[in-house]
Parts: structure tokens; sequence; C-alpha cells
């Protein structure tokens, strides 16, 4: 049988196709477009999701027997807001994890609720891109829209909704809602009353590996699939390639080098970072983890190779760095374009080159772009680090992932040694994974794992470059709080 895995991204969505041994036989991808309508804003409109999905299976499936399709399962960016009236039409743009623009809200929910309190009621603090700050910034910005929603949900819960007429979610993507008590895996009663909204408002909770439903007649149609077809209700998309990469059972760890970056820590039991820098969510396989995420990771590469040096030749122009320049730049590089969660919960936070002088090349901004996104990560490392989780391996996927260049930076900052799967598209084959065990091939996620995951390669931490990093990362350390009271001043700039 075969097993669809959609990855729904920020910048594309990619749909993968799986035997049930693991053994990928098509990968397509199809973008779209992304709305900066402010600085700082993010918004996506759900149906060129929907319409790549649609538009994509199809062609995912040119040459292969639709009739041994299985199932399909999704992984999808996390926290972004759908709304649907009741007409079942989309009433606004979503609005997307990584948007800016609920500083207000965040800090009505972190100091007047208070951050005890949230914690005690979702195991998790306020941060700007997550889903119940955005219902606030809606009730008191949008109210006549506010008052039409029937129905919210999660971007791929939009899918799952549009393929089965089932109004669900997951509990790994919930916990991004800031509207779950992540512990009891049920939602706040007391959260939604103060976000105003009604439990029949929200969607059905499910496992991510519980089937939601099968294909409604007009899906399979669309599709050219069966109505047979069982569709689960897939996960956030960190705990999907957590799955993807075989991140399961005590203390592992992934790392995503994706538009955000992502340190990923599952855990058999529920656990809080005391100071809730990092996030406590549900896992996908039933179980729970801890969650670092930057929002801008490899999306500050992608920035300075197509929108400032105008190129696409990501190779060629990371071929200029030889491995004997890494961890000498005096260039350093603050990743925040899209301001900062973990661990600095900072929306005001901004990009900056730091240390330039008239010998700088290019190749050294690439460079310092490519370290400044490992440092980073390395801070929600350090958060983990300091509760006392000791990680000195870890998956790393996403497609900054496919870089030799890259791992071998982030290996060696983190000091870590850094195993790679054989396939970097974590989201996607997590999805198929979590179907085929929603179809009853496996009778767990983990099992799923351990028979499918495999790895390709690891990346060993150097000593010598390691401590030059090590030096590298306490300088990096000291550039965030010595900008930090400037960049509200730089954004109020007119
Ligand atoms: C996680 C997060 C991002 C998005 C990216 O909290 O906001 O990783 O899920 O798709």
């Amino acid at each position: 049988m075969l097993y669809i895995g959609i990855d729904l991204g920020t910048s594309a969505v990619k749909l993968l196709l799986l035997d049930g041994e693991g053994v990928i036989h098509n990968v397509i991808s199809r973008e779209y477009p992304l709305e900066f309508p402010q600085p700082g804003w993010s918004q996506q409109d759900p149906e060129d999701w929907l319409r790549a999905v649609m538009e994509g299976i199809p062609q995912l499936m040119e040459g292969f027997d639709a009739g041994q399709v299985a199932g399909i399962g999704c992984g999808g960016q996390m926290h972004g807001l759908v709304v649907l009236d009741r007409d079942d039409r989309v009433i606004r743009p979503a609005i997307l994890w990584n948007d800016g623009r609920t500083a207000k809200e965040v800090e009505y929910l972190n100091e007047t609720v208070g951050r005890e309190e949230l914690s005690r009621r979702t195991a998790n603090i306020a941060f700007a891109g997550f889903t119940a700050p955005k219902l606030l910034w809606m009730r008191e910005n949008e109210p006549g829209l506010f008052g039409r929603i029937e129905k919210i949900m999660l971007p791929k819960d939009y899918i799952n909704y549009r393929l089965t007429g089932v109004h669900c979610t997951d509990c790994s993507d919930a916990s991004g809602t800031l509207l779950l008590d992540v512990e009891h895996r049920r939602w706040s009663e007391e959260m939604l009353e103060l976000c105003g909204v009604r439990e029949e408002q929200m969607p059905r909770l499910f496992e991510s590996y519980e089937p939601v439903g099968q294909l409604t007649p007009e899906a399979a149609r669309r599709l050219g699939l069966p109505e047979t077809v069982i569709v689960c209700a897939g996960a956030g998309d960190n705990a999907a390639a957590a799955v993807g990469t075989g991140t399961v059972g005590e203390g592992a760890c992934n790392i995503s080098l994706g538009t955000s970056g992502t340190v990923f820590i599952s855990s058999e039991r529920f656990g809080v970072d005391p100071h809730n820098a990092l996030h406590a969510f549900a896992h996908a396989d039933g179980r729970y983890h801890l969650m670092g995420c930057m929002l801008s990771a490899a999306s500050c590469n992608k920035w300075l190779m197509e929108d400032i040096l105008k190129t696409k030749d990501y190779a060629g122009e990371q071929a200029d760095i030889s491995l004997d320049r890494l961890g000498r730049n005096r260039v350093f590089f603050l990743p925040y374009l899209m301001g900062e969660r973990s661990p600095v919960n900072d929306t005001n936070a901004r990009g900056a080159f730091v240390g330039l002088t008239m010998d700088t090349s290019r190749a050294d901004m690439l460079q310092a772009v490519l370290e400044g996104v490992a440092f980073a990560i390395r801070d929600s490392l350090e958060v983990a680090r300091a509760l006392g989780v000791d990680v000195r391996r870890s998956k790393i996927c996403g497609g900054g992932a496919r870089s030799d260049l890259w791992r071998t930076i982030v290996a060696n900052v983190l000091n870590v040694c850094l195993e790679v799967p054989a396939s970097e598209q974590g989201p996607g084959v997590g999805g198929a994974l979590l179907a085929m065990a929603a179809c009853g091939l496996y009778s767990s996620v983990e099992d799923a794992c351990r028979m499918l995951v495999r790895t390709a390669g690891t990346v060993e931490p150097d000593p010598a470059l390691a401590a030059r990093y090590e030096g590298r990362y306490q300088i990096f350390k000291k550039l965030y709080p010595a900008l930090k009271e400037v960049f509200p001043s730089i954004n109020s700039c007119k």
C-alpha cells in the first residue's frame, strides 16, 4: 500500500509518496505566496494551501496506482489562526506563527493574567506567534470579523477539514494555541473564556496517529483517490519532523533548519521549563516534548541569497567558505529578521551584521549568517542544558540540513554529534508514518520509527573547531543584550 505525507510549510507544501517499507517513491513541492502587510506581520491565504494540496496530490500520483493509497498524514506549520464563518468560508487571511502584531496582547497575557497562571493553565506562557494572542488581537481590532467566527483551526486542520469534513486537530499542534491544558490534553475552559471563544468553535482533539475520517466523495473525486483513504489527525510540523527523524523516547533530540529553526527534545513524561523559555508541548507519539523555536533560520540564508545577493546558487556561494575559515570569522549576524521567539521572546528584535571592516568579504557575510543561525539555535539548547538535559547527539532535518557546510557549523557550534536521516523531509515523512499507524500498519508511532527511519550519516564535532566556536559564541551572546534597547527606537523610525 502507499501513504501520502504532507508537509504544509510556510514557503511551500511538500508532498511525499511512501510505501509501507518507508521507501520514498515521489516528492513534489508547490510554492505559495507569503504576505508581510506591515513590518513583522505575516499572513497567508488558506485557499492557497488548499489549492496547492488539491492540485499537488494528482501530480504526485502521476504514474502510480491511486487505488493503492491507504492513508494521508499532514505535518503543518504551527500556531496559525484560521477562522471560518457559518458558511464555511475563510473569514480573513491566516495570521502565521512568525507574525509579531500581538505584542500588546502578549504583554497583557504575560503581565496581567500572569506567566505563572498561564503556565498553570497551559504549561506555557504567551509568545507573539501563538494562537490565543491572535484571537485577542482580532477581537480588539476586527470585532466584526471576530463576531462571525464559527470554527477556529490551525493550518493543517484546514486541509484535513476540506479532505474529510471533520473539524479536528491533534494535541501536538493544539499545544501551540495557548488554549490547551497540555498535561491533560484537553481544551482549557479558562483560556477559552479569556479569549471569548466557546468550545463548540474549537476543533475536536485527537492524537496525531488517530484516524479522523475518510475522504469525502468530493475530495476523493478531485484528488483521483479512493474514498476509503484514511486521513489521520497529523501533527504540528516539528512533532511530525521528530517522528520523521525517529525522535521519540526519552531525551531524543531533533534540530530543524527550516524557515524556522527548532530544537526539539522528546520526553516520556510531562515537564515544564520553570522559566517557560522552552515550550512544553504534547508529542505526536502520545507523550510530550520541550522545544525552542527561532523565527528565522534557513529563511535568513534565503533572504541573503535571493533578496540581497540575487542568486539561487547556494552551493556555489558556500564553496567560497573553506573549512579552515570556520570559527575565525570576525563578522557576526543576529538572525532576528522577524523578531525572535526562543529564548528572548522579543517582537522588537531585528537582524544585524556586527563587526564589518573594509576587508569584509561577501563570503564572510554569508558565513556570519550561517553561524548566527547556529548560535541562536545554541541559545535554546543552552536553556535545555541548564534544565539538566544532556544533549550530545541530535538528528537534523529541514532544507538547511542539505548543506554539508551548515551541518558542520551547527555540529561544532553546539558541540553535538549530528545524525543525518536518509531523508531531510522530516514533516512529510512523519506525516506518512502517522498515517501508517492510523491505518494499523504499525501498532505505535515508535514501532513505525524503529522499523522505517534510517540514518544516512553522522557529523562529529571536531574538538579544535568546537573550541574556536565556543569563544565566538561567548561574543555572540553579548550582542543581543547590547542592542536590545536600540531596537524599539529603530522600529519607530518613520
Ligand atoms: C514552532 C513554530 C515553527 C512553525 C514553522 O513553534 O512556530 O516551527 O511551526 O512552520
